[in-house]
């Protein structure tokens, strides 16, 4: 058997893991991505280049690593193919893609019920990235969408004509623009040739792989505080962002994982709606947000910005069963005569250390802060742990102590080789 790691958002995603799937994709001879689809913005830095990928997984540009879209994805077959191009034009040929026969199709109407749901939930608004992926995710579990096996099979045009009857019918109702079944039946039919030599049992692939000794790397999109099940619900994406959401989107089975690997941001950010006890809305929040360059990669809408939130960490933790944390952007921190972090929360007249389940109990939370000294020297060149100055370290060792989980990797900076690996952890 050979070796498995999870690398998943610890936070409200933007951690950091598609640099970190990247970093660690060396050592991997499969990279998955599980769920989610193209509301996903991971950003690579190697060799002067940035490369931000949305569907496709971290791994691709190697092209000894096999790269898998399981069935837990949902996928938009024209962002996919557009994606898979302008990566070709940056020479990477892209031969090594599966996308699993399983995997939902986002289609047009999927996007503009998207926009029409945010539009009608006026003040209520989620602040999707209107990808179409809550509307994809609603129809797969009502059991009207449709898998890719049907997408690239002999009855695709009856299946999408009946099915967009229906959806335009829920389009009308809401004053949306319906699709044009004649149209967009032409262009999904050519992207469907494109996509058909992609797809396979990725279920098969994967065990396989994994029987015959090869080495294997999941990759989380959006972050556990998004999870619908145990994120910060109502505001959340609509897939299973935690760990168990490998085993559902995969088919790896519940031993699959050997390692689960936290991304976390040394501070906190947020896009779209719901409750952010750390946030700040002041100077600090904006010194964050442009040092750390804090916009969204999909969206481009400002990162909501704040401090480290240990409570949603511990809760993030125990959810997911984290064994090991990177902790990424450290270097974003430099300069800051000094540094919080939430130790707790303030809720009425009580101090929480766990994370409320409603979104509205959540807003009245006051977070309770421990300070700690800053340090202003540049660390986006050290190398080892020993070379940081005196209080970033402190910094590591105080999450560390109140998490009960090393932190066996720290990154600082964009770029893959500013990562350092405290302990051999894949
Ligand atoms: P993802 O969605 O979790 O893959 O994260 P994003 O790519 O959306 O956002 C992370 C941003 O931080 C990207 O612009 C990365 O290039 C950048 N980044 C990652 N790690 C570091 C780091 O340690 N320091 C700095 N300064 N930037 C980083
Ligand atoms: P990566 O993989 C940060 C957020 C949206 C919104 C909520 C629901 O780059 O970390 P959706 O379009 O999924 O229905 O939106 O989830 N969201 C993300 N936030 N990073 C992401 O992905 C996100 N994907 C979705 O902003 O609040
Ligand atoms: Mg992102």
């Amino acid at each position: 058997m050979g070796k498995s790691l999870l690398v998943l958002g610890a936070q409200w995603g933007d951690e950091g893991k598609g640099k970190i799937t990247n970093y660690f994709s060396e050592k991997a001879d499969v990279v998955i991505r599980y769920q989610g689809g193209n509301n996903a913005g991971h950003t690579i830095v190697f060799n002067n280049h940035k490369y931000a990928l949305s569907s496709i997984p971290s791994g691709i540009f190697d092209e000894n690593v096999k790269c898998v879209i399981a069935n837990g994805v949902v996928l938009n077959p024209r962002a996919f193919i557009e994606e898979r191009n302008q990566l070709i034009k940056q020479g990477f040929p892209c031969n090594n893609l599966y996308i699993s026969d399983r995997c939902h199709v986002i289609f047009d109407h999927h996007i503009e019920l998207d926009r029409l749901n945010e539009e009608g939930l006026k003040d209520k608004k989620i602040g999707t990235t209107k990808k179409g992926i809550g509307p994809c995710y609603s129809d797969k579990t009502e059991r009207i969408g449709m898998r890719m096996c049907d997408f690239i099979g002999p009855n695709f045009k009856n299946r999408y004509k009946e099915l967009l009857e229906i959806k335009n019918r829920q389009i009308r109702s809401l004053n949306g623009k319906e699709i044009d079944y004649e149209t967009s039946v032409l262009e999904y039919e050519k992207l469907a040739d494109l996509i058909r030599p992609m797809v396979t049992d990725t279920i098969a692939l994967l065990n396989n792989e994994r029987k015959s000794g090869k080495n294997i790397l999941f990759e989380g999109a959006q972050g556990s505080l998004l999870d619908v099940d145990f994120g910060s619900y109502p505001y959340v994406t609509s897939s299973h962002v935690t760990s168990g959401g490998v085993i559902c989107g995969t088919g790896i089975g519940c031993h699959g994982v050997d390692e689960v690997l936290g991304i976390v941001k040394a501070y906190q950010t947020r896009v779209g709606e719901g409750a952010f006890p750390t946030e700040l809305l002041d100077e600090v929040g904006e010194l964050i947000r442009e040092k750390g360059h804090e916009y969204g990669t999909v969206t481009h809408r400002p990162r909501r910005t704040g401090y480290l939130d240990l409570v949603a960490l511990r809760y993030s933790i125990l959810v997911n069963g984290i064994t090991s944390i990177c902790l990424t952007l450290l270097d974003v921190l430099t300069g800051f005569e000094e540094v919080k972090v939430c130790v707790a929360y303030e809720c009425g007249d009580k101090i929480i250390h766990t994370l409320p389940a409603s979104d509205d109990v959540l807003k009245q939370c006051k977070p309770v802060y421990k300070t700690l000294k800053g340090w202003s020297i540049d660390i986006s060149n050290v190398k080892t742990f020993d070379e940081l100055p005196e209080n970033a370290k402190e910094y590591i060792r105080f999450i560390e102590n109140e998490l009960e989980v090393p932190i066996d990797v720290f990154s600082v900076g964009p770029d893959k080789l500013q990562t350092i690996v405290r302990k051999e952890i894949f």
